[in-house]
């Protein structure tokens, strides 16, 4: 990591337990990734992400939902929060709420999402349980560029896990998870470092090694 150049600030929108929040907060405790939170934003007051902030002194905010009969008007109050704090980089991470176009508009390839399967398969919510109920031998979690469709936007980096006969929605729900925590200050990373490119549906990334591994589950024993 350089370490002259400025962090990248960042914005963390956040709805519950907040263990991707944890992961990037860890990435930046490491010194792995050259970023500054500079505010963590939750809709739901009891979410345990706020509490995660606080422990850190990241500045925090709860924006509660309820009180905005509009999208477009709670999205303004969010953005004014972000853009005064200067966020470069607007990091979705478990924010249970789909955003205006008027908002991506304000952060045109700005705004990243994590979503817990293998982008374009299974978007929406529950999608543990439907790559289970679908029978997929592999799932896995995808960080994305948010456009303004529900998780269509350019894709930055997938982590594939095996999905195992009679795995529960919990089970597989935790072997994902364990990747997200991987892959998501990953993608900041490439961001903050200025490596990522939108080409159309394509992200580009410059200096990039090219994986070698081919998966098969079940595994062929012949
Ligand atoms: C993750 O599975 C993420 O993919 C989804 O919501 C969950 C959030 O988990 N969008 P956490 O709050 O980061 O622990």
């Amino acid at each position: 990591m350089s370490k002259n150049k400025k962090p990248l600030n960042i914005g963390v929108l956040v709805s519950g337990n907040g263990s991707n929040l944890q992961a990037i907060i860890n990435s930046i405790e490491k010194k792995a990734l050259n970023a500054s939170i500079r505010v963590v934003i939750s809709n739901n007051p009891n979410a345990y992400a706020i509490e995660r902030a606080k422990k850190y002194s990241i500045p925090n905010k709860v924006v509660e939902d309820g009180r905005y009969s509009e999208r477009k008007e709670y999205d303004t109050v969010i953005a004014e929060v972000l853009l005064k704090e200067d966020v470069e980089l607007v990091v979705l991470a478990g924010f249970m709420r789909v955003l205006s176009p008027e908002f991506i508009r304000r952060f045109p390839m700005r705004i990243m999402n994590i979503h817990p399967a293998i982008l374009p398969s299974f978007p929406g919510l529950h999608v543990q349980k439907k790559a289970i109920d679908y029978g997929v031998r592999f799932s896995g979690c995808t960080v994305h560029f948010v456009d303004e469709g529900v998780d269509t936007g350019p894709i930055i980096i997938q982590a594939v896990v095996p999905v195992h006969t009679n795995d529960t929605e919990e089970e597989l729900s935790k072997r994902i998870l364990e990747q997200e925590h991987r892959i998501y200050p990953e993608a900041i990373r490439l961001f903050a470092e200025g490596r990522l490119t939108v080409s159309g549906r394509r992200v580009i990334i410059s200096d990039c090694v090219n994986t070698r591994g081919v998966l098969v589950n079940p595994p062929i024993t012949i």
